[in-house]
């Protein structure tokens, strides 16, 4: 059973990071995944109510991986965490299967009293870097965190949100069994990068200034030519002829 589950985390981590290349560069080079290892540890000890055994496998962790996960905290499977350095998950946190966090991620309480003070991530939520969660709402399922967000209230499944404080941006329905349930980075894949984007904002004008041309062209078809190869047009470019003549009586 564990050495399923982690063999289910490695190929997790390989399916979601194109830079990740076998199974066996996941288990020696991957930090999220060393982390996952530790966690389960600590928390198997702190549900005994070994705790400070408990805390301190977390704490090792930790300081082998830069990943802060406290040993109370639950966490699903095959969740991956990708470089994950400054990520700190909370006594109360609960993630959901299939969730991706990229580091400086905070799952964190903003309370100080002993109850539910952290943040419940549903399924194959992805939450961008250094993204800031604060307190015991749920961030629904295939929801997207942007990077650098802060969010401070409950998200809805399968929705974006980013910004400070978070606002929600766009809104899909949640992930189903047949749809992928990851995005690389969280970008939809219609939109693969700027460039294109704007690329196809300037087809789109190409395609309008097009249409617009063929309609003047009709218009225009069949009246008679006129002297003047400015008439019919902008009434400034006019004035800007007129005044190119005035110009040289003036000189
Ligand atoms: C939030 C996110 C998931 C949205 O991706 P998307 O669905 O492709 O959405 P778009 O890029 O079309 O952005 C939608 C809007 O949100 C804004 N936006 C996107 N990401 C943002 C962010 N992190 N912070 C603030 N605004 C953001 C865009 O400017 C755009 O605004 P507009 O509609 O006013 O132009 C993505 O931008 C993101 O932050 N992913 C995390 C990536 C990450 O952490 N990578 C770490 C790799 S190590």
């Amino acid at each position: 059973m564990l050495l399923k589950n982690l063999r289910e985390e490695i190929d997790a981590t390989l399916a979601r990071d194109p830079a990740a290349r076998s199974r066996l560069e996941v288990v020696l080079c991957y930090p999220g995944f060393h982390a996952l290892v530790w966690h389960r540890l600590a928390h198997w000890l702190w549900q005994r109510g070994w705790l400070l055994a408990g805390r301190f496998a977390s704490h090792v962790g930790r300081v082998l991986t830069g990943i802060e996960i406290h040993p109370g905290a639950s966490i699903g499977k095959r969740v991956f965490i990708d470089h994950g350095m400054g990520v700190v998950i909370g006594e109360t946190a609960e993630v959901g299967d299939d969730c991706t966090l990229y580091q400086g991620v905070t799952l964190g309480g903003t309370s100080l009293r002993q109850e539910k003070r952290h943040p419940t991530l549903g399924k194959a939520v992805i939450v961008g870097s250094h993204a800031q969660i604060l307190g015991p709402f749920r961030v629904g399922d295939g929801a997207r965190v942007g990077a650098a967000a802060v969010v401070l209230a409950e998200v809805p499944d399968g929705s974006t949100v980013v910004g400070n404080p978070a606002r929600q941006v766009a809104r899909r329905g949640p992930p189903s069994e047949t749809a992928p349930v990851f995005q690389p980075y969280a970008v939809c894949g219609d939109i693969p990068d700027p460039i294109a984007r704007a690329l196809n904002g300037l087809l789109d004008e190409v395609t309008g200034l097009r249409a617009r041309v063929a309609e003047l062209e009709q218009e225009n078809a069949g009246r008679p030519p006129t002297r003047d190869p400015l008439a019919g047009e902008h009434p400034s470019l006019r004035l800007v002829g007129a005044s190119a003549g005035n110009g040289t009586d003036d000189d």
